[in-house]
């Protein structure tokens, strides 16, 4: 029997190449050597955008669409919502009652949370508890394997732990799941930091050819390469990581140019435009199918809760049985 794979992503709506690479691409290699259920964490979008509830229906759809332009085939992977799955809120609740107060208080990721929104004694009881809500989003499916970024290995280690405390109480039900970490956790933005939306720094996977280009233009690059001739440093040039990542089947070459002033900035930013625009063109089109035809995504995302929906209850009633309780 294949290994399982759970994972998730809020929607925040559409993707960008730093989303792709993170993770979406990890998810799309995996799906053939596990049993992967993906999901999207509407939920989740709650510890933060309480009154955006609005935009979460219309963002899931638009994550799905995503994942399946890019290539996750949803007859192999089930592809499906949280909420429509209420069992994600009886096994958070349960794991809620297995972890401290103090222990949620040390998490990272929270606390790096906690920071750049500047809560402070704002954060409510539901966001310093998300990751017992992600604990239980990846142990309802009795998952092996979490493929994730950097930041999200602290939700894996409470995972371990309440699965350790759950087990050691009531019996052996579930897994202790591991982290599988992405190949590039990080892809820069067009200014040189992390690419991410709230920086506006993004290239977005339905981004069109004229928009990358008009992107890449701006992209930072070594600030002493002035000229063409001038030598340039391509480590901390953007332009050069989107190449030596995407394709680098010739990135010597480019290094080489660079550093000897053959290869000027603008002409490289042309070229790289230019090949990023051509990798997400099949992305492109199959989106514009899917934009016309939401009832098949629709179709997909009912398909992906019924299947998600069965192993679910099978985890639960192994759970009830354990506790003698539900
Ligand atoms: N917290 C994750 C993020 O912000 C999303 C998420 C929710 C998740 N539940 C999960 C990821 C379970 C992996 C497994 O990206």
């Amino acid at each position: 029997m294949k290994k399982r794979i759970l994972s998730g992503m809020r929607p925040t709506g559409r993707l960008h190449l730093g989303n792709y690479v993170g993770a979406l691409e990890n998810w799309i290699t995996l799906q053939d050597q596990y049993y992967s259920f993906h999901f999207v964490a509407d939920w989740h979008m709650l510890t933060t955008d309480l009154n955006h509830n609005d935009q979460i229906k219309n963002n899931s759809i638009e994550i799905v669409i995503d994942w399946l332009t890019a290539g996750l085939d949803p007859e192999k992977s089930p592809i499906f919502i949280q909420s429509h799955i209420k069992e994600h809120a009886e096994l958070h609740l349960i794991f809620s009652m297995l972890v401290t107060v103090p222990r949620l208080q040390r998490n990272p990721t929270v606390k790096e949370q906690v920071q750049n929104l500047g809560l402070g004694n704002n954060m409510s009881y539901g966001h310093l508890g998300y990751p017992i809500l992600q604990a239980a989003d990846i142990l309802l499916y009795r998952a092996d394997k979490v493929p994730v970024g950097e930041d999200q290995v602290p939700h894996v280690e409470i995972t371990r732990e309440i699965a350790r405390k759950f087990n050691a109480l009531y019996g052996d039900v579930f897994p202790e799941p591991e982290p599988l970490l992405t190949k590039f956790p990080r892809l820069p933005g067009l200014d040189n930091k992390k690419m991410s939306k709230s920086l506006n720094n993004t290239i977005f996977l339905s981004d069109t050819p004229d928009i990358i280009q008009k992107k890449i233009m701006t992209a930072y690059t070594d600030p002493n390469k002035i000229k063409l001739t001038d030598p340039g440093n391509p480590e901390g040039c953007v332009v050069y990581a989107y190449h030596k990542t995407f394709f680098p089947e010739n990135i010597d070459k480019i290094n080489k140019d660079c550093k000897n002033g053959n290869l000027g900035c603008v002409e490289h930013k042309k070229d790289v435009a230019e090949k990023i625009a051509k990798k997400l063109q099949p992305i492109r089109e199959k989106r514009k199918y899917f934009e016309t035809h939401k009832e098949e995504v629709e179709n997909i995302i009912a398909e992906g809760d019924k299947k998600a929906k069965k192993e679910a209850e099978i985890t639960m009633n192994m759970v009830h049985e354990a506790m003698k309780i539900g």
